[in-house]
């Protein structure tokens, strides 16, 4: 089968497609024939060593497919069965072995494209709203990135929250599909202060929540927003990581609450990952949450995909296809 590895940390040049084994599953396990692998930054960061595990790896930790094998005594899924995972090493490949536990099954009027596309994203969307903090009606939340993939599924979660809603985004596009996901406000960051532009929206109360994908470029002045005892949320490094930081900045700015969440934590089980899974799933299927696939790529340019993603250009999610 086709795969995509990397031997050696380092730039596009690192992705390596090549010939590799069919694997076969284990105890405990199941063979998944891909049809849509999803692409994150946590593959870039796998790509460039900033997370180091063994190697070669095959990147990829998202996608949804077709049983195609199980191994020894698996009773929970069978050949045929769709499903998809997350937070499992090696979907950028033909085929992928997953523990069976993390197979979700896709309903049907969900197409393995949305259902590639909502595992991450989504499920990040769902834990982020309902559990790291848990809005609620009349709440107020400043969401960085609101048009990108996670930006715009979670500006929906929070809306359907009852959450009044604040966007960030660094193009006139971006911001239309903000505005299209519900946000109630969008602030152009590339061309605004936007502690400053929040501070006026509120009235100089600030938020009850930032999410925070952005990281470096944001972080102080997502401070700077927050109401008293406000929480911030920081989930990602898009422009680079938050530096070491004295816990009295927390007094400082009003005796505020910060997290640096991790989906694999909100997902840590078999019951907590069907709950996420299956209201993301729920609330596709009926409608009611929009996913936006922006870019489909063949799974031999993975580069170009990973180019696209680095390059601050991506308006959804990204795909691989097999
Ligand atoms: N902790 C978790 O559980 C979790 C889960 C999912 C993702 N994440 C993290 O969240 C971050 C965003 O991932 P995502 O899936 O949310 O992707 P995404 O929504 O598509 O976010 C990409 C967006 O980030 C913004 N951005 C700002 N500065 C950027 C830069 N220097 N380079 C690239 N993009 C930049 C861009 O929007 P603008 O142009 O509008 O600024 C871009 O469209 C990543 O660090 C990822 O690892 C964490």
């Amino acid at each position: 089968m086709k795969a995509v590895r990397v031997h050696q940390y380092g730039g596009l040049e690192a992705l390596k497609y090549e010939e590799v084994a069919v694997p076969d599953p284990g105890e405990g396990e199941a063979r998944v024939k891909i049809e849509a692998a999803g692409v994150n930054f946590i593959d870039i960061y796998h790509r460039i060593g900033r997370y180091q595990g063994s190697l070669p790896l095959t990147l990829g930790q998202e996608a949804a497919g077709v049983v195609d094998a199980v191994g020894p005594n698996v009773t929970e899924v069978k050949p045929g069965d769709r499903v998809a995972f997350a937070s499992v090493q090696g979907s950028y490949a033909e085929y992928a072995i997953a523990p069976v536990w993390r197979l979700v099954p896709i309903p049907a009027g969900v197409d393995a494209q949305n259902a590639a596309a909502a595992m991450i994203q989504g499920m990040t969307a769902h834990y982020l709203a309902v559990s790291a903090y848990p809005l609620k009606a009349g709440d107020t939340a400043l969401v960085h990135a609101a048009g990108g993939g996670t930006g715009q599924l979670l500006v929906q979660v929070a809306k359907r929250r009852g959450a009044r809603v604040i966007g960030t985004v660094s193009t006139e596009e971006k911001a239309a599909l903000a505005r299209q996901a519900g946000a109630d406000e969008v602030i152009n960051y590339a061309q605004t202060e936007f502690d400053v532009e929040v501070k006026r929206l509120t009235n100089n109360v600030g938020v009850d929540v930032v999410y925070d994908s952005v990281g470096k470029d944001t972080f102080d002045k997502s401070l700077n927003c927050l109401r008293r005892r406000g929480y911030m949320v920081l989930y990602g490094a898009s422009s680079g990581a938050v530096p070491p930081m004295d816990p009295q900045v927390l007094n400082a700015k009003g005796s505020i609450y910060m997290t640096r969440p991790f989906l694999a934590h909100y997902t840590a089980d078999r019951t907590e990952l069907l709950g996420r899974v299956n209201d993301v799933f729920n609330w596709i299927a009926a409608g009611e949450l929009k996913v936006r696939i922006d870019k489909t790529f063949p799974l031999a340019e993975s580069a170009e995909a990973h180019r696209y993603l680095e390059g601050r250009q991506s308006k959804g999610k990204i795909l691989l296809i097999p």
